[in-house]
């Protein structure tokens, strides 16, 4: 199965390089996006699983839930056929794909693949988690001043008015604060140890999935602002190595 999902996202992401760059954009809020390319690649992946596993459920971003008739629910793939379609409709290469596969409630196995910088991650739940086929760990990072934090500006953030405040107490008390545009790729950098901590209202279970897995395989934490355990069906999120977890959680209080 992960040999399956790393082809799958790699010849997604493979969609998406091809047409960058010369795409039609739509908008589906006043500054959510959506591209063909999204719809291209979604329809790719959504495809393939069909043909490998039938009867398996699905979560998709841009189709919605869809179980089949007499299948086994038990299984469930989450996918986010393109995380950062702003950038990506601007040009900026800050962009992946990135599917996890959920089994009696547990992810299971998450894989992100950025095809601007040709990086795979992997993550099998016990199992730890790869860049490219190499294992990686987390930082060993232990303050949040000496930290790299990483955040999403979510799109309704008018309605969080939270979110100004503790980017301003990020901003205040750690040696910086990115803003990449990819949850996903965010959380796979949190996991290698380019970046310590992340956090991020309003995010949905495909933005998140492989991205827990993949910082939980790394030897890190998720969870929510009270430090209480995580899922990805109800935001917010805070992931970090562990090592700065609760002077984060000090701050989203
Ligand atoms: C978005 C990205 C972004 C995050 C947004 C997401 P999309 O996903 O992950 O980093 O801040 O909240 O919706 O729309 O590019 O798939
Ligand atoms: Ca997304
Ligand atoms: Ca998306």
């Amino acid at each position: 199965m992960l040999n399956f999902a790393i082809e799958t996202v790699q010849q997604a992401g493979h969609i998406l390089m091809e047409k960058f760059g010369r795409i039609t954009v739509m908008k589906k809020g006043d500054i959510n996006l959506v591209t063909e390319a999204d719809l291209a690649s979604e329809s790719h992946i959504i495809e393939r699983i069909r043909s490998y596993y039938p009867k398996h459920s699905i979560l998709a971003e841009e189709s919605g839930e869809a179980v089949v008739k007499g299948g086994d629910t038990s299984w469930k793939w989450i996918i986010d056929p393109l995380d950062g379609t702003t950038n990506y409709a601007h040009g900026y290469p800050c962009f992946c794909v990135t599917i996890a596969l959920e089994h009696d409630g547990e992810i299971v196995l998450g894989v992100t693949f950025d095809p601007t910088r040709d990086e795979l991650f992997a993550a099998e739940r016990g199992r730890g988690a790869t860049l490219n086929g190499k294992p990686i760990r987390v930082s060993s990072t232990e303050k949040l001043g000496d930290s790299l934090i990483v955040t999403g500006f979510p799109y309704d953030f008018k309605q969080k008015p939270n979110f100004a405040r503790h980017l301003n107490e990020f901003l205040f008390h750690s040696r910086g604060v990115r803003r990449d545009g990819s949850a996903a790729i965010d959380m796979a950098y949190v996991a290698c140890g380019r970046f310590d901590g992340f956090w991020e209202e309003g995010l949905n279970p495909w933005d998140v999935a492989a991205g827990t897995l993949l910082i939980e395989e790394a030897g890190g934490v998720v969870s929510y602002y009270d430090g209480s355990k995580y899922s990805i069906y109800s935001p917010p999120i805070v992931a970090s190595n562990g090592g700065i977890h609760s002077q984060m959680l000090d701050v989203l209080k």
